[in-house]
This record gives C-alpha cells, structure tokens and sequence, in this order.
C-alpha cells in the first residue's frame, strides 16, 4: 500500500516538475567557470580548476560602449554570455546590447533556449514577437522602458527614429543561441535547397539568388 502511494507521487511529481526543465539546468555547485581549453563535451562547458578562478573570469567590459553599426542592418548584437564571460558556465543567465543607427534592424530571429528582456539605454525603438497563432505582438518603446520576447518566438527591433538607439537585454540561458530567419535560410552552408525556398516562399530561383547574393556577398 505504502509502495503504491509512493510510487504515485513520484508519477505525479514527475509529471508536475517536467516544465521546470524548460530553461538551462540547476548548477550542482558554488560555480563551474568554463575551461575553453578542454577537450571534454559535457552540457555546457567542463569545469577549470578551483585554483585557477579569479574575477576576470566573472567580468566583461564589452558592453560599454556602442557598437559599430555601420553594416548592412545598421544594428549590432554583441553578446555578453558564457563565450564571453567564462563564469556563467552553469549559472543559466546571460546578457548583452544591441547597438541601432537610425533605421537600424535586429532582423527576424528566434533564440531556441532562452526568454529575453530588453531595456532601452536611449534612442527608441520598434518591437514585436509574432506567436505560434501567427499573432504580431508589437510596441513602441521609449528609453528606461522594457519588453520581453517569449522563448523560440520570431521577434525583431528597429529604430525608427532620427537618433541612435541602444538596449541592454537579458536571457534566462548562459547561451541562448541565435537563429536568424533570412541568414539562416538563405545563407547555410551547404545552401538550403532552391526548391524548397522558392516553393516556400511562392518565387522564382533568380529572387531566392538575389536575397542570397545581398545576404551573403561574394568576396
Ligand atoms: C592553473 O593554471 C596553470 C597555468 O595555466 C596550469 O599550469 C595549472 O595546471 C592550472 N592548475 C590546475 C589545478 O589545473
Ligand atoms: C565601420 O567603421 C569602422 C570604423 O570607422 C571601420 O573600421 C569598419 O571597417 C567599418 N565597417 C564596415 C562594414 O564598413
């Protein structure tokens, strides 16, 4: 009797704490800073030795100052995350800043394991995500506001303003990952096939080589 409600609550303890593994893992200890040297493929990165931890592997400047924009865009991401900053190995969070010119675009893309939250250091901003039911979730945004883009959903920020823009972001992931729609598809390596971009998208193959020469120019 006593094994039989055990081993329904476990069922249902593990039915019920499934969702909780819908972000990066618990660490298991105090830290974990990522080793780039190591040859060991672990969920992460393996762990360097407790002796050799300092600060700098907790810190990161390069976010400070604005990033260049001055590309086809006219937006730069530059990630603040566990490549950056060995010490997040473990600790499931992340962050970053994204640089905007005037009529810059953070094009359409999706980060496949995170949430982000973004904070408008200045300039304003236009943001969406589109959800699963096709829905365009959008704002305006001016600076000192905040928005969130869900986990996997498509989302994009432009500036449509006369000045340069600039956010902070956040990310429940030491390494959220990026997918971005068009260079994803029309810039792989090997390339995607031409049929299924021209059927997907309902045009012809020179259109589909004309995106993948202004995304990917030959040198
Ligand atoms: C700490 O780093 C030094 C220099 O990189 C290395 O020689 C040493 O083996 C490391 N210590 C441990 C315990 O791994
Ligand atoms: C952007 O500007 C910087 C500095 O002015 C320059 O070094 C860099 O080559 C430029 N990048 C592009 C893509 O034009």
């Amino acid at each position: 009797m006593a094994v039989k409600i055990v081993a329904g609550f476990l069922v249902v303890l593990l039915a019920v704490s499934t969702p909780a593994f819908a972000n990066d893992p618990d660490m298991l200890q105090d830290v974990c800073v990522a080793d780039s040297t190591s040859g060991v493929k672990v969920n992460g990165f393996a762990c360097k030795a407790a002796a050799n931890i300092t600060g700098e592997d907790f810190f990161f400047a390069g976010i400070a100052k604005p990033g260049m924009t001055n590309n086809t865009m006219g937006s730069l991401v530059t990630g603040a995350n566990v490549e950056k900053i060995p010490g997040l190995n473990t600790l499931g969070v992340s962050m970053g800043r994204i640089d905007f010119a005037p009529g810059g675009l953070n094009p359409p893309h999706t980060h496949p394991r995170a949430t982000e939250m973004i904070f408008v250091l200045y300039g304003e901003l236009d943001v969406g995500f589109i959800t699963t039911s096709n829905k365009l979730i959008s704002k305006h945004l001016n600076v000192g506001e905040t928005f969130v883009f869900p986990r996997g959903l498509i989302h994009f920020q432009q500036n449509n303003g006369k000045k340069p823009a600039a956010v902070v972001t956040a990310f429940n992931s030491q390494l959220p990952g990026t997918q971005s729609v068009a260079a994803t598809l029309f810039t792989s390596t090997p390339p995607v096939p031409d049929h299924v971009l021209t059927t997907a998208f309902q045009v012809g193959s020179k259109q589909v080589q004309k995106i993948r020469d202004r995304l990917a120019p030959k040198k």
